[in-house]
This record gives structure tokens, sequence and C-alpha cells, in this order.
């Protein structure tokens, strides 16, 4: 783990976090062996927010972890006024840790009079002050592309796919992996080769601007097998809903969700809770509060994506290949 001096061009890790993530940053700090900067993060009356580091970080490089999920434009704010007050204090190379991204939906103009929100988010994190970024499974990779400084985009489905190998697996009977609409299948197939189990796909059409979707046919076979449905985010749940609705319609046995980015915007972890679902796998890419985890009683189990983190943020700092851990 340890590299030669020659390789480290900037001073120490600095490991700052916003109001979104604590939990998540503490993990990543533990794994680091580092301990989080102190900064003042305050709110004023009027909403506007103010940040003062308590230490220098001039000449060091740093680590912002701010995750961009509810509340998220106090979230993205938060971020962005972090990132450009440690360039005003001459860090030497800022890299933006953001566990889940915002707008990733709103990756592409497919009807006319209509932003690209994506686009822009990536605009103002490099403007604010990034020279890197890091992020797990964006809606759409695509948004790569709305960025000019380097980045990691990263794969904590494989979290996932571990957890259900070595602890699923051998108790699933002829299990299946769906995946919840075609934009996840490449994810999805890899999903299946990792625990040895065939594909199927649900043929999902969205049918309006709002957050309704609508859930149409399964290309595949689900019969008396058990189900793992994965998907990259919930968000309200109604996929997800019409998915386990759909499977279950067609016969499966037992179902399973894995997904990476909790999101449970308003009461969608009771609308999960309520659907026949035997566990629920997710990670702390975004946190789940208590009010929220409550529902699900033992079904819900969070997987920690800080080693991830924690890993490729050593490996950026000492300049050491990140394609590595993932043998490529
Ligand atoms: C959509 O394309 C995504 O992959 C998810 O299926 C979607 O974001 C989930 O949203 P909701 O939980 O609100 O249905």
């Amino acid at each position: 783990m340890m590299q030669s001096k020659e390789l480290r061009v900037y001073g120490g890790i600095k490991l700052y976090a916003g109001t979104a993530s604590p939990e998540l940053a503490q993990k990543v700090a533990d794994y680091l062996g580092e301990t989080l900067c102190g900064r003042d993060i305050v709110e004023f009356p009027n909403e506007n927010l103010f940040v003062k580091l308590h230490s220098s970080a001039r000449g060091q490089d740093v680590y912002v972890i701010q995750h961009t999920a509810s509340p998220v434009h106090r979230n993205l704010m938060e971020l962005l006024i972090l990132l450009q007050t440690l360039r005003l204090d001459s860090a030497a190379r800022i890299t933006a840790v953001i566990p889940y991204l915002c707008y990733g939906r709103s990756d592409k103009k497919d009807q006319p009079r209509i932003p690209i929100a994506s686009r822009l988010v990536a605009d103002i994190i490099q403007i604010a002050g990034a020279d890197c970024y890091m992020t797990l499974d964006p809606h759409a990779y695509q948004i790569q592309g709305f960025f000019s400084v380097p980045g990691d985009v990263l794969n904590a489905s494989s979290i996932l796919v571990d957890y259900v190998k070595d602890n699923l697996r051998p108790y699933l009977k002829d299990p299946v992996v769906v995946t919840v609409d075609l934009g996840f299948a490449k994810k999805g197939r890899n999903f299946a080769l990792g625990i040895d189990a065939p594909i199927a796909f649900i043929e999902k059409r969205r049918v309006a601007n709002d957050a309704k979707a609508q859930a149409l046919t399964i290309i595949g076979d689900v019969k008396d097998r058990d189900v793992v449905l994965v998907d990259d985010e919930i968000d309200t749940g109604g996929s997800i809903a019409q998915a386990v609705n759909l499977v279950k319609e067609n016969g499966a046995r037992r179902v399973y969700v894995a997904f990476v980015h909790p999101i449970f915007s308003s009461d969608a972890s009771e609308r999960l809770a309520a659907l026949p679902v035997t566990e629920y796998i997710t990670t702390d890419s975004v946190p789940i509060s208590i009010e929220k985890r409550e529902p699900f009683g033992k079904r819900l189990t969070i997987l920690t994506v800080a080693p991830l983190l924690g890993e490729v943020i050593r490996r950026a700092h000492e300049g050491r290949s990140v394609g590595q851990m993932f043998n490529e």
C-alpha cells in the first residue's frame, strides 16, 4: 500500500465532509486512517450559506465528500461553496466526491424546450473549483462527457453482487436477475454473471414528465424462480412496485430487490415495505433516516461504499491505477 515519496506530488490527504454525508465521510476517514478536517457551515436566516475552514488547505490534496440527494439544492450549493472555499484557500488539487450525483436523469434533450440539467450541474461543479470528481453508478454514464476534468465513475453495484453471491445465492431456488428497465440492462447482465444466474428484463415506458412510470412486459422467464430485481436507484418506489407486481403475476417465487441509491422520496419506504419482497439490499451512498428504515424491519440490508471510496481516494492520492482494483 505504501508508495514512494516521489509519486506524491501534493501534500497530505485532506478530507472534508459537507452536512449531507457525515457518517459515510467518517467511515471513509476511518478506512484511510485520517481525520475529517474541521469546517463551519452556517445557514443565515436568509438561507445563504457561509463556510469557514478551521485550518489551511494550501498545497494539499483535498477530497470533499457530499451527496446531492435530498435536500438536493441545499446539498449541491453547500458542495459548491465548499469547493470554492478550498480553491480560494489555494488547495493544490480538489476532488469532489459525490456518492450520488443529482439531476442524472436530465441528461439529454429528447423533447423540445427542455434543459440538460445534468450538464449544468457538471459545469458548476467545475467552475466552483473541482479539479477532479468521483461518483457512484450515475443514472447514465454519458454524463462523464459533461465534465472536462478527470473523473472516477465507480460501480457500487459490484458490492451488491458480492453480497448476493456470498449471502443469498446458496439459498436461492432457480434465481433470475431482472432489470427494472432496459436502461439497466448492461449492469443487469454483469449482475447476473456475477451471481451465475440468467437474466430477464422489464420493458418500462415513462408516460409523462412526472414521477409516474409504467411497467409493461417481462422479456425472459421468472415462473417458479427466485427473482433478484436490480436497479440503480429507488426514488418514489413506483417503478419497483410495478416490477414486483409484474414478476409476481408472472409466477415468481421469492423476490429480492438490489439497488445502489436509496433516494426514498416522500412515502417510498412505507410503499416498499408493503410489497411482497423478502429483502431489500442497498448501499449508504445516500443515508436512510431511522424513520425511513423503520417500516422495513429486518428486511433492509445497507452495505457501505466507504471502503470503495476510501481505496479510490488513496490510489488517486498516490497516483496509482484505480482500474487495477477491478482487474482492468
Ligand atoms: C429509472 O430509469 C431508474 O432506473 C429508476 O428505475 C427510477 O429512478 C426509480 O424511480 P422511482 O422509484 O420513482 O420509480
